[in-house]
């Protein structure tokens, strides 16, 4: 009995690991405030049915909220978590289930701090009676409180040639902070940017979608969670992926010097993660005492 309570706690305290199985049951073995961000890509609603299965987007909200709530209770007061989502079309029109899990998380006391907007620069055209090729995906910012840990000159780019012809010759209104005519609370100093070679990014990522998709149907670029990574953690922090897929999230927390925990309930997909991962062996061992573990 004490031996199966002592792995246990040695699995509470295990970084650098793919737990392979249900994420709301592996999100219970996690202790209080352990992770500094989470970066997830759920299965989307009813999509992908005959691969990894699918919610139907009448119950999709219901089925995310008690993940939800163990994404708060593992998350650190000063974590973020950031949710890869699209809503689907059903019937012609957009399903609003992505809106209706935006207002129940907020009533579950997370923040909406912001939208990130996914540009996948790579789509080729499409045409629908209604509609044109989607080409972008939300990454919802959420937040347990106001202050968080955010480095945002970890994500700089280049200035780009609009500074050129725009701060050659500079305005009155261009030499202080003009604050917003519509009291939306931004406001802008142009001159803030003469002579300086990097500027912040906005709030649109370009990035191409994964094309060799690496045995896995639905897997984002590295360089999607590789951006929100630089800039909500620090080096040694802890990265959680709860429907890691190939483990795309940890390869990028690997590459940059971050501690990983994720889950993914097939096993080929787990698979697939330690191989892109180099810890195959490690994560046979796991998946052995994880099953010793669900006898117990
Ligand atoms: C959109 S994919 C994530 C892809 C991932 N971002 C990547 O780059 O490979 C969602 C993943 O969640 C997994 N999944 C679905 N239901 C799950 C559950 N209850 N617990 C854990 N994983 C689950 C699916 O098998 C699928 O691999």
């Amino acid at each position: 009995m004490n031996a199966d309570i002592s792995y246990l706690n040695n699995l509470r305290l295990q970084t650098d690991v793919i737990h392979c199985g249900d994420a709301a049951r592996i999100l219970r073995t996690l202790p209080d405030e352990c992770v500094d961000l989470i970066v997830t890509s759920p299965p989307y609603a009813d999509s992908r049915k005959h691969t990894y299965g699918g919610i139907h987007p009448d119950q999709y909200v219901e089925w995310f909220l008690p993940i939800g709530a163990e994404l708060k209770r593992v998350l650190k007061p000063t974590g973020s978590f950031v949710l890869n989502i699209k809503e689907r079309v059903v019937n012609g029109e957009r399903h609003t289930y992505v809106l209706e899990l935006i207002i129940a998380l907020r009533k579950q006391g997370w923040l909406w701090t912001e939208e990130y907007c996914w540009h996948k620069k790579n789509c080729y055209p499409g045409k629908w009676p209604n509609r044109f090729r989607d080409s972008w995906e939300r990454c919802i910012h959420f937040t347990r409180q106001k202050h968080f840990k955010m480095f945002q000159d970890t994500v700089m780019v280049p200035t780009g040639d609009w500074a050129q012809s725009r701060l050659k010759r500079l305005s009155k209104t261009d030499l202080q902070r003009d604050e917003s005519k519509v009291e939306s609370g931004f406001g802008k100093n142009i001159s803030n940017w003469v002579g300086r070679d990097m500027a912040y990014p906005t709030n649109v990522l370009n990035m191409a979608t994964e094309c060799s998709n690496r045995g896995h149907s639905a897997t984002f670029p590295v360089a999607l969670p590789e951006w929100f990574i630089k800039l909500f953690t620090e080096h040694g922090d802890v990265v959680l992926d709860p429907f890691m897929g190939s483990g795309t999230t940890a390869v990028a927390a690997q590459h940059l010097g971050r501690k990983y925990i994720g889950s993914e309930v097939l096993e080929e997909y787990c698979r697939l993660a330690e191989e892109r991962l180099g810890i195959a062996g490690k994560q046979l061992r796991l998946l052995q005492e994880t099953k010793k573990y669900e006898n117990a």
